[in-house]
């Protein structure tokens, strides 16, 4: 009886057609894929068909996941980076009824083993193309291993460092962030993975900063602020997307078919899959939207969430829901033939055994080593030199370098990916630096803590003392590795642990004192500022990262990162950013004008701000024309002259104002951007294009307007701009 039953269960749910894993003929136009994913999907059990739509939380031993990829239940995996189980993984998908490949997700970010810098720290390069190799190289090491979809990019645009996870996106700008988020998409999927840009839309504004907090985003904001990154990742070709664990306006954003369905598969018309992030179908209880998870995975699945990261409601309910009307099978077709075409675009359908037989692949370590280097040396940012304390030139006798994580090179925030578990051999700041000491240089080294982070001291006064029998004093310190990323927000942007203390130690020396800071995020450095010559913020430099400290510091490599996110002098200031609108009552000094009574009006470091061992002056802003019609593009010439004695870069950066509009606008506006080399005395002019199509902005409705007006044109190094000048856009 029992085997009758199992019998006639299988009977019922087996396929339309034959029961033999069939490959297909992998197709590469965009109607061959369809007409593919059409085929396939007739052929479907609708259990094969949720089967794609999720993958269970990570579990060890894989071995019942594995038997559950032969039936055809499973069709994607998550955490798995050990070739041996890939290849478990694959050759069950190809026994299963109908072969179908499976997706290997990790959050290959910017480490598999080579540790990159964090992407927050790439975007302060302002430089795509590097973004785009380090991504490259970083997808290159996952598919090495066999992995073949990543989550990434974050693209959240952010003007709150108090949220931990500003570390992962590109800082407060869209135009920035949506020029790093086109680069990171295309680098990831040159080397091979499907990318999933996060997370699906205003997570990067929670409120307080706190993680995953709700946020309130108005129809304009969203469109101007938050959405084009996503929309630069979508026209790079990213395949995934993942939607975000907030809730927007009050409702979860998935389960958000206004947001999800309506703008982005619809007005933005795209045709991959959208994840939910991880449990977070199941979070929809703890939101108070859903009784259980049985009614948060209808809800998510209505709202257009085609995939269910780990919170197993869809393998559980979805059937169920289909059978009592609940959910239609075209919407589980949609959701199905989302996933299918993601797999024929990126060629799964054509991999045999033979092309997992080599995994691990080797990678070619030298390349993945030199691209980390250069992206760390592009990243860091001089925010202060004064009295020529950088770089540390010959004449400079004894260097006390102080700081535990001076000479530790396991403390990078690199626990996105495997990178975590297999630290790659990395040069410490104090080995780097004593190889480049000269004759008649000296280099004291004290760690002053008990710990890399900073969190208990040690032994202050050796450091103290150290510092007294120094020309100069390096002193490194970091932004607690564990305090920062998802889940840490900080209500204090100070120097964590008792770095802050060493420094009113080191200070009361007199010494010249040059601060080195590993961060993840902006910092209130407000103290710091006071008491040292010179600040260089390095991020988390990664596994390259403390050589290319070494060179920068002395000298060989000048500084030319710039900040993609405002240094606030307090945090009573947050949410900062340099692209505020106006107020009716501009600040003046008087009562009832807009700012704090306690605090400056200007950050510590605007936006854009970042030094090197030259100077520039921006000698003139000069228009092709006074004016544009509506549809019209005019060019704006920006000449700037290396006025020190060095060579260096410089990010030539042009903002624009709308100066009357139908709604209030920013008071700036990054429109364009250029980092250009200068030798010593030379001038370049730097061509940017100004069309005014690019210039517009969204009203309530969500209509985009490009309005006749006068607008200002502002250059320089930073949003602190030197030049300006104004035209007009007319109506023809
Ligand atoms: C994060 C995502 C990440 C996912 C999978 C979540 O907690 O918010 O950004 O991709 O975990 O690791």
């Amino acid at each position: 009886m029992r085997f009758l039953l199992l019998f006639t269960l299988f009977v019922l749910s087996a396929a339309p057609a034959a029961a033999n894993p069939v490959r297909e003929a992998a197709p590469r136009s965009p109607a061959a894929i369809e007409a593919a994913v059409g085929k396939l999907l007739g052929r479907m059990t609708l259990k094969e068909k949720i089967g794609q739509l999720h993958f269970p939380s990570l579990a060890f031993p894989h071995e019942p996941q594995i038997e559950a990829v032969r039936r055809g239940e499973i069709g994607a995996m998550l955490n798995v980076v050990d070739p041996r189980y890939i290849k478990a993984f694959a050759a069950a998908a190809r026994d299963s009824r109908l072969g179908i490949p499976m997706l290997y997700a990790i959050d290959a970010i910017y480490a598999l083993k080579i540790t990159f810098p964090p992407p927050l720290a790439w975007a302060a390069t302002w430089r795509p193309d590097l973004a785009e190799r380090a991504s490259y190289e970083v997808a290159r090491e996952a598919r090495a291993v066999g992995v073949n979809w990543t989550f990434a990019p974050m693209v959240d645009v952010s003007r709150d460092p108090r949220w931990g996870r500003v570390i992962e996106g590109a800082g407060e700008d869209a135009f920035l962030a949506s020029a790093f988020s086109a680069a990171r998409v295309s680098g990831y999927r040159r080397g091979g993975l499907a990318t999933s840009v996060k997370h699906f839309v205003g997570y990067g504004a929670p409120e307080g900063g706190r993680d995953y907090t709700g946020t309130e985003i108005s129809t304009p904001e969203l469109l101007d602020r938050y959405l084009p990154p996503f929309k630069a990742a979508l026209e790079a070709g990213s395949e995934t997307v993942m939607a975000s664990f907030n809730t927007i306006n009050g409702v979860p954003v998935t389960m958000n078919r206004a947001l999800v369905t309506d703008l982005l598969k619809k007005q933005l018309g795209f045709d991959g899959f959208v994840t939910s992030d991880f449990v977070a179908i199941g979070e929809l209880v703890n939101h108070g939207v859903a009784r259980d998870l049985e009614e948060a995975s209808v809800l998510a699945f209505k709202a257009g969430i085609d995939f269910d990261m780990a919170s197993g409601g869809y393998d559980l309910y979805l059937a169920r829901a289909v059978a009592d009307g609940r959910i239609k099978m075209a919407a589980i077709d949609d959701a199905v033939r989302r996933v299918l075409r993601v797999k024929y675009r990126l060629g799964l359908f054509d991999q045999t055994a033979a092309d997992f037989d080599g995994l691990p692949r080797a990678v070619d370590e030298v390349a993945v080593r030199q691209s980390a280097r250069e992206v760390a040396l592009e990243s860091f940012v001089l925010l202060k030199n004064e009295n020529a304390a950088l770089p540390l030139t010959s004449a400079t006798g004894t260097i006390a370098l102080i700081g535990t994580s001076a000479d530790s090179a396991q403390h990078d925030h690199s626990w996105w990916g495997p990178a975590g578990h297999q630290k790659p051999e990395t040069e410490t700041l104090r080995a780097a630096l004593e190889k480049r000491m000269r004759p008649g240089q000296t280099l004291i080294f004290e760690p002053a803590f008990a710990d890399p982070c900073g969190r208990e001291l040690k032994d202050k006064a050796a450091a103290v003392a150290a510092a007294k029998r120094a020309d100069v004093v390096v002193y490194n310190v970091i932004e607690d590795c564990e305090i920062q990323g998802e889940g840490v927000s900080r209500a204090k942007l100070t120097l964590s642990g008792r770095q802050q203390e060493m420094l009113d130690a080191l200070a009361a020396t007199g010494k010249p004192i040059v601060l080195v800071v590993e961060t993840g995020r902006a910092l209130v450095l407000a103290d710091a500022e006071r008491q040292v010559d010179a600040i260089l913020i390095a991020w988390h430099p990664g596994t390259e990262g403390r050589t290319a400290l070494a060179e920068v510091l002395t000298g060989e490599v000048s500084p030319s990162g710039k900040l993609p996110m405002t240094f606030p002098r307090s945090e009573g200031q947050i949410p900062i950013s340099y692209n505020l609108l106006p107020t009716g009552r501009p600040f003046t000094g008087s009562r009832y004008t807009t700012g704090y009574v306690d605090e400056k009006q200007t950050p510590l470091y605007p936006f854009g701000h970042g030094l090197t061992y030259t100077t520039f002056a921006y000698d003139e802003i000069v228009l092709s024309e006074p004016k544009m019609t509506v549809r019209g593009e005019i060019d704006v010439d920006v000449t700037v002259r290396n006025t020190g004695s060095r060579a260096g870069s410089e990010v030539v950066q042009l903002y624009t104002r709308q100066l009357v509009a139908s709604r209030s606008r920013p008071v700036k506006e990054l429109r364009a951007f250029e980092k250009i080399t200068l030798k010593p005395g030379e001038s370049r002019t730097v061509r940017f294009r100004l069309k005014a199509k690019d210039l517009g902005f969204h009203d309530d409705a969500g209509r985009y307007l490009v309005e006749a007006a006068p607008y200002k044109v502002m250059a320089g190094g930073s949003s602190d701009t030197a030049l300006a000048t104004d035209f007009l856009i007319t109506r023809e």
